[in-house]
């Protein structure tokens, strides 16, 4: 227990998390500066996870939270429907500067939410809208992937495939599934590129189309890096596949980019490292070094494009937020462009990118560890399940790390690891000797 009085825990009710084994035994943390939190106590704890998988830039970057005052002084807010300001259109033309996608199909459309569960429902409608207006209005369809996170949005959750967030809740009707790409017989410790094995599983779209129709399909969304499930590789060939294959059937693809972006992967977007451009790509996180509350929708023109018909006074696309180009995160999302650009950051996981792997299949012999994947500054670290206790082992490996001063996720029983991408190779050192070290304490 923390020598620090404790707040009051009694009202706020967490997002995902078991609220009564949360409160019996706190974990708070009261500051952060670089790669590192203190708790309340003032004990440093190592972020392994980059906040969640968003403070690419390290903590307390004075250069945003000056621009963020600045703004906040100047245009606190300003409604965006039918009304603009200028920041909003500053930061869609800087994202457009670093938009992805090969000449002619760059997506350097920005449509803004105020997250990513926001800015994969809006893809998801746009792909719908989009459909209808080059007159495919029986496209109404999505297809997501076993597995994939996109969010806790109806449409997010839809798409999605990780049975917890979807049993409870009715889907969008229609929606179908990929299956997932994981294949730990095949592609076991995977090193030095991508899983080998597992291409074909692309194909399942061309099952989907025989099942359902292309007619009927609008859309097909995946993490080009699984993330949230515990960082799934898309093997050698899967992307181009499931690339071809939706343009064979005038189906739109969308990366969901939510963890890949800005930078995560050792280029500025998943697209760039993979040399394949889908239709749409959402974004979030990293958008404003995860200072403020954000998400974008990037589209190639010819998406956007396709609805800009119809009489001038008519609004092309019936959607949007309050807090769409919110001005504030907007100066927030510029200053952190601004970090990325001057430190190299956008590109930096691929200077660390080899070290990063070394270390992590460094514990590979360490008890329980059955799979070890990494690209850029992620990885998944899988355990071996304890019997009738699936998660449990990876959650008392959490629990330990961060007594001793470390932040890890786990999922399930996988750890999965994204430090700021401003981390040092001694931080990583240390981070894997607290890892290590807990891996061999956990029963
Ligand atoms: C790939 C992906 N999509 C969407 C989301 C949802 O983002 P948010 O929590 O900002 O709504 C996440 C969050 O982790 C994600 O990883």
């Amino acid at each position: 227990m923390y020598r620090t009085n404790t707040p009051n825990l009694e009202n706020y009710w967490m997002p995902f998390t078991a609220n009564r084994q949360f409160k019996a035994a706190p974990r708070l943390l009261a500051s952060a500066e670089g790669v590192y939190y203190r708790d309340i106590d003032g004990n440093q704890v190592l972020d392994g996870t980059a906040g969640l998988w968003c403070v690419n830039a390290g903590h307390a970057r004075k250069e945003i939270s000056q621009a963020v005052e600045r703004q906040l002084n100047t245009l606190d807010f300003a409604p965006s429907f039918q009304m603009g300001h200028p920041i909003a259109f500053q930061f869609a033309e800087k994202l457009a500067e670093i938009a992805p996608g090969e000449p002619g199909k760059k997506l350097d459309r920005i449509f803004y939410t105020g997250s990513g569960s926001e800015s994969v429902d809006t893809a998801l409608k746009i792909a719908i809208a989009y459909q209808r207006a080059i007159g495919q209005g029986t496209r109404t369809r999505l297809i997501g992937r076993e597995r994939g996170y996109h969010g806790v949005g109806f449409g997010g959750i839809s798409v999605g495939g990780l049975v917890n967030n979807r049993r409870v809740f009715p889907q969008v009707p229609g929606a179908d599934h990929l299956r997932h790409t994981h294949d730990l017989a095949r592609n076991p410790f995977t090193k030095g590129g991508l899983p080998e094995h597992g291409a074909e599983l692309a194909d399942d779209l061309e099952r989907l189309v025989a099942l359902h129709g292309a007619e009927t399909i609008a859309a097909v969304i995946v993490e080009p890096v699984a993330g949230s499930t515990g960082v799934l590789l898309p093997p050698k060939g899967y992307l181009e596949r499931l690339r071809a294959t939706a343009d064979k059937h005038g189906i739109l693809l969308i990366f969901d980019e939510v963890i890949s972006g800005f930078g995560r992967l050792g280029a500025p977007f998943a697209v760039d490292y993979f040399g394949v451009t889908p239709d749409i790509i959402t974004t979030a996180k990293g958008l404003t070094n995860g200072v403020v509350p954000m998400g974008a929708v990037f589209t190639s023109s010819k998406v956007h494009d396709a609805l800009m018909h119809g009489p001038e006074a008519q609004i092309e696309l019936f959607h949007g937020y309050t807090y769409s180009g919110h001005p504030v995160a907007c100066a927030a999302g510029l200053a952190a462009m601004e970090i990325y650009e001057k430190e190299a950051l956008l590109t930096r996981a691929s200077e660390l990118a080899t070290y990063w792997e070394d270390a992590v299949h460094g514990l590979r012999s360490r008890k329980n560890v059955i799979d070890i994947r990494t690209i850029g500054l992620v990885a998944g670290i899988e355990l071996a399940s304890r019997s009738e206790a699936a998660g449990a082992r990876a959650y008392d490996v959490f629990v330990d790390c961060f007594k001793r001063g470390l932040l890890i996720r786990v999922t399930g029983d996988i750890i999965a690891l994204s430090p700021p991408l401003t981390i040092e190779r001694e931080q990583v050192d240390e981070l894997m000797s607290i890892l290590a070290d807990a891996l061999d304490r956990a029963d």
